[in-house]
């Protein structure tokens, strides 16, 4: 696992930027895996931005999102078909049917869960897979307790994650119980898995998935088998890392080696 400390959220969403950008440079065609909620928003704008100067094309690209609410129509404010084309897709030249997010509306979810799948692994797979956290170390709606081998499926939402997401309802009461998910097992066959996390009250969620054990209750501790795994932290986040001042060494020597473009 590669874990990044950048100085504030700006800078850390900037570098998540320029890591799907190169990744759609390096490759017209590129399979994206996305992500929904606060966290992701600023790293959308950076790539609108750099669209918008010309310095990137998505007419090629594929995306697959991580989850949906179930039972939210694309058009509800809060459903995650409308976050992506308020903040990404209705900014950027991605053909809208290269664009899927799992239908919540589904009449036979099961059956919409397999199709999901199928259609990732008729991709060619993910390429590379946004990421954010949940305080409690989910990684899209994985909830603790869910199978590290889970594939897309539906999940009922703890009640930490209902009151954290009530925030963008109004009222825990409006918050959808179930959502339709990728499993966990799915996120792991993206080629790389880039989780990006800001701010204090991600702190403990970063350092349990990063240094703590590998553990069905903390979902993106997963991430520590895959071989590709890139965790983008502020300071905030950073702050409850025991190995922080190793990271920043490694990566200090690895940025030389390694350089990801600027845009
Ligand atoms: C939800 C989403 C996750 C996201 C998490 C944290 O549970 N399903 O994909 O990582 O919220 O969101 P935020 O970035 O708003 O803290």
């Amino acid at each position: 696992m590669r874990v990044i400390i950048e100085t504030d959220a700006d800078a850390a969403a900037r570098l998540a930027a320029r890591w799907i950008a190169n990744t759609v440079c390096d490759k017209q065609d590129a399979v994206l895996g996305l992500a929904t909620g606060g966290t992701p928003v600023r790293c959308y704008e950076y790539l609108i931005q750099w669209y918008r100067e010309g310095k990137l094309s998505f007419a090629g690209v594929r995306t697959f999102n991580l989850d949906e609410y179930v039972g939210l129509v694309p058009d509800h404010p809060e459903s995650y078909h409308r976050f992506m084309r308020e903040h990404l897709f209705d900014h950027v030249d991605l053909k809208p049917e290269n664009t899927r997010v799992p239908d919540g509306m589904a009449s036979d979810l099961e059956s919409a869960c397999r199709a999901y799948e199928e259609a990732i692994r008729g991709s060619g797979g993910i390429d590379l897979q946004l990421l954010g956290i949940g305080r409690d170390g989910h990684i899209a709606f994985n909830e603790p307790g869910s199978s590290l081998a889970s594939r897309t499926r539906v999940k009922h939402l703890t009640e930490e994650t209902i009151r954290d997401n009530a925030r963008f309802f109004g009222s825990e009461s409006q918050v959808p119980r179930l959502a339709v998910t990728m499993g966990v097992g799915t996120i792991l066959e993206a080629r790389c898995c880039l989780l990006l996390a800001t701010g204090n009250h991600k702190a403990e969620a970063v350092a349990a998935m990063a240094e703590g054990p590998v553990t069905a209750s903390v979902t993106a501790s997963a991430l520590q088998f895959h071989p590709q795994a890139v965790v983008i932290v502020d300071e905030a986040a950073a702050s409850k890392l025991q190995r922080g001042e190793y990271y920043r060494t490694v990566e200090a020597a690895q940025r030389q080696r390694l350089p990801v473009r600027e845009f």
